[in-house]
């Protein structure tokens, strides 16, 4: 992400240490960020706080402004590239949705003409009170984007709605609003990830090394750039994308059914996910027991999902991966045309930085022209970005 500059308010409530976090993780991100709070706000955290953390002086108060400006609430409101109150308390939302200026924070926030983000915290009774809903109401036809809050344990000791939506929640809302460009905006996109499970019996199973981080990182860019993404998961340790519909499943079987059941309203799809190619024919019910025999399994073919997908295909566009240790871009050629592809990635499996669970990925984009498109060394989350931005130039792309 190039540098971009976020402005931070915050008030005064208790998640307001919260802020703290969400700072340090946008400046980790290249973030530039201003941080402006509110009187009550350093009735719970320090100024210095996030001073150390932004490494910028900050904002109290625009009538003793230090930091070099002499009209802040103009020239920071102007300076942003997108502003979020992190938390907002139900009296600066009234104060918001009243066009009332009577410290910096609201008085920038009149001033400011960029989307405004804002994630509310309080207690369940005055979230819920009407005047603070009509508030939110109003601020919403307005189009300020409010991060909803989550339900739980509140520092007033009830449980309820109330509660500041999770941090890493708030980064990936700002993420996407600085993401630019929205190619894939109004675009439905499945993307598949991991590994497929075959059952042996209730406790064992055939599966692979897929980590599920290629497909996830895939799943992420689209949403980043847009597109509405419904990610299908084999088992994988990662914590779902945040703004992306998940599936788990774990068989071949499940995911053809799932993948099946979008592919119809799909744009794209994008099958980075290892399925295996063979199940057990006759899986044990109860779990195998151990004799001084050998054990052999008849193993039974699975359907090809992304052939499926080949032959039924209409106006989507399809990419597949080619897992490969020998003969890369012959055997990934023979998938692009076997399974009537748009474009195919052709991933060497047998390199460590490259391939299965790694961090980074190094691949040769096929196309059916004959097109081949060999990339350097990068991570999974540049190379999904850059195979979107490919599809995104793609004619058939563009004529749907
Ligand atoms: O998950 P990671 O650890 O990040 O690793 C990423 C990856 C190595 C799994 C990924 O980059 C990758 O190469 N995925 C494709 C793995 C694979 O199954 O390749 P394949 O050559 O066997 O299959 C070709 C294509 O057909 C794939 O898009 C696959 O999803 C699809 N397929 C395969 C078999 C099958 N029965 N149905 C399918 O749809």
């Amino acid at each position: 992400m190039a540098k971009k500059k976020v402005m931070v308010g915050v008030t005064g409530g208790i998640a307001a240490y919260k802020a703290a976090d969400l700072v340090s993780s946008l400046v980790k991100q290249d973030i530039d960020v201003q941080v402006i709070m509110t009187e009550k706000a350093e009735s719970f955290i320090s100024p210095l706080t996030f001073e150390a953390l932004s490494g910028n002086p900050v904002w109290q108060d625009e009538f003793s402004p230090g930091g070099g400006l002499s009209v802040p609430h103009v020239q920071l409101a102007e300076q942003a590239d997108l502003f979020v109150i992190v938390p907002a308390t139900a009296n600066t939302l009234a104060k918001l949705a009243w066009g009332l200026a009577d410290n910096l924070l609201s008085s920038i926030a009149l001033v400011y003409n960029k989307t405004l983000l804002i994630a509310p915290a309080m207690n369940t009774n005055m979230y819920n009170h009407p005047a603070v809903q009509e508030n939110l109401a109003t601020l919403r036809r307005r189009g300020v984007r409010i991060i909803e809050p989550a339900s739980g344990r509140l520092a007033c000791g009830a449980t309820g709605v109330g509660k500041l939506a999770p941090v890493e929640d708030i980064v990936a809302a700002i993420r996407w609003h600085l993401f630019e460009p929205k190619g894939l905006q109004g675009k439905k996109v499945i993307v598949t990830a991991g590994g497929t499970r075959e059952a042996i019996d209730p406790v064992r199973f055939i599966g692979n090394r897929s980590s599920g981080k290629m497909g996830f990182a895939l799943a992420e860019a689209a949403w980043l750039r847009g597109a509405d993404v419904v990610l299908i998961s084999g088992p994988v340790g990662l914590a779902p994308p945040f703004g992306v519909t998940c599936h788990y499943v774990e068989s071949a079987a499940q995911m053809r059914q799932l993948v099946l059941d979008h592919y119809e309203e799909a744009d794209i799809v994008v099958k980075a996910a290892a399925v295996a190619d063979y199940r057990v024919a006759n899986p044990g019910t109860q779990k195998i027991k151990k004799t001084d025999n050998d054990l052999e399994l008849l193993l039974t073919k699975n359907p090809d999902i992304l052939k499926e997908l080949g032959e039924k295909k209409r106006h989507q566009v399809l990419i597949g991966f080619a897992a490969e240790t020998e003969e890369l871009l012959a055997n990934a050629q023979e998938k692009l045309v076997k399974k009537n592809l748009d474009l195919i990635v052709a991933n060497d499996v047998t390199r460590q930085d490259a391939g299965f669970n790694a961090d980074t990925n190094e691949v040769t984009l096929l196309f059916p022209d004959g097109k081949q498109e060999p990339l350097p060394l990068m991570s999974k989350e540049s190379l999904a970005h850059h195979i979107f931005q490919v599809v995104e130039q793609l004619p058939r792309f563009k004529r749907n």
